[in-house]
């Protein structure tokens, strides 16, 4: 008999850990439908790349119930093996200068919480008879940032990751008897677009293993956490930073 073929939703794929995080599922054999605000990036490579796009813009809550009716209209089976909620922001001020309580307005704040956090939310609610029905695994893209200041992510982009990792418990609260599973990673310097300029000192000073993490290290985990083998671990936030944290 063939292995049922797993489905995924990951949210921002077109670069960065998301990037990462397709190939190495598609590697496995999962079938990975994306989402992000440009209607398709060129450097998403990979087999059926345009096709398994959707384009939507998290910071417009209003375009979820779509978003979500044309992920339904792609499973074949109605089952969602996992959904990743990965897509994030973290705005700066003029000349890339942190965003700190002064600096941020009304709709800065409304952005972020929409993208990084909201948007999570009322996708995992609009999917959840999909994710039911697949015994599924929710793993939510927090950050550092969220558990200390760091010295380049803004306030509203801390708050954010700090309110995802909380969202992230209440899940796992609220779906594990149901046989969703959800779980958070905790990223530190990983090597994407989203740095600062002074990431390297900030490596060389903070970063027990004194170096950036790659996107790929970033997926393997995301992809354990969305397997058979972390089958008992539900309300987790993993740290991935080479100790950055300790
Ligand atoms: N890199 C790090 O060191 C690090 C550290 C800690 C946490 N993280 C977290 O890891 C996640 C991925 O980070 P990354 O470094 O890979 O980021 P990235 O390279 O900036 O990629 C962000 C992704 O999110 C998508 N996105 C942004 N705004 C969106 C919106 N409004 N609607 C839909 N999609 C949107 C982007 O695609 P479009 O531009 O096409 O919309 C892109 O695919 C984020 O949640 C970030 O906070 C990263």
């Amino acid at each position: 008999m063939t292995e049922e073929r797993r489905y995924m939703l990951l949210t921002g794929a077109s670069r960065g850990i998301g990037h990462a995080t397709v190939k190495l599922f598609q590697s496995k054999g999962w079938r990975i439908l994306t989402v992000s605000r440009q209607a398709f990036s060129e450097e998403c490579a990979w087999p059926s790349a345009r096709e398994s796009h959707i384009q939507a813009d998290l910071a417009d809550l209003s375009q979820i119930d779509r978003l979500a009716a044309t992920v339904c209209e792609r499973l074949p089976n109605g089952k969602l093996h996992a959904l990743v909620n990965n897509a994030g922001i973290s705005p700066k001020g003029p000349g890339e200068s942190r965003l700190g309580v002064q600096g941020t307005d009304a709709d800065v704040w409304t952005q972020v919480l929409n993208v990084n956090l909201v948007s999570t939310a009322l996708i995992a609610r609009s999917l959840m008879p999909e994710l039911v029905a697949a015994k599924g695994s929710i793993v939510n893209v927090t950050s550092i940032a969220g558990s200390r200041v760091h010295p380049f992510a803004g306030v509203a982009y801390a708050a954010s990751k700090a309110a995802l990792a909380a969202l992230t418990r209440e899940m796992a609260h609220e779906f594990g008897r149901r046989g969703v599973r959800a779980n958070a990673i905790a990223p530190g310097e990983i090597e994407t677009s989203i740095l600062s300029p002074g990431t390297d000192e900030l490596v060389a000073a903070e970063v027990p293993m004194g170096r950036l993490g790659e996107p790929r290290e970033v997926a393997e985990t995301i992809h354990f956490l969305c397997t058979e083998q972390s089958s008992y671990i539900n309300g987790a936030e993993i740290h991935i930073n080479g100790g950055q944290h300790v």
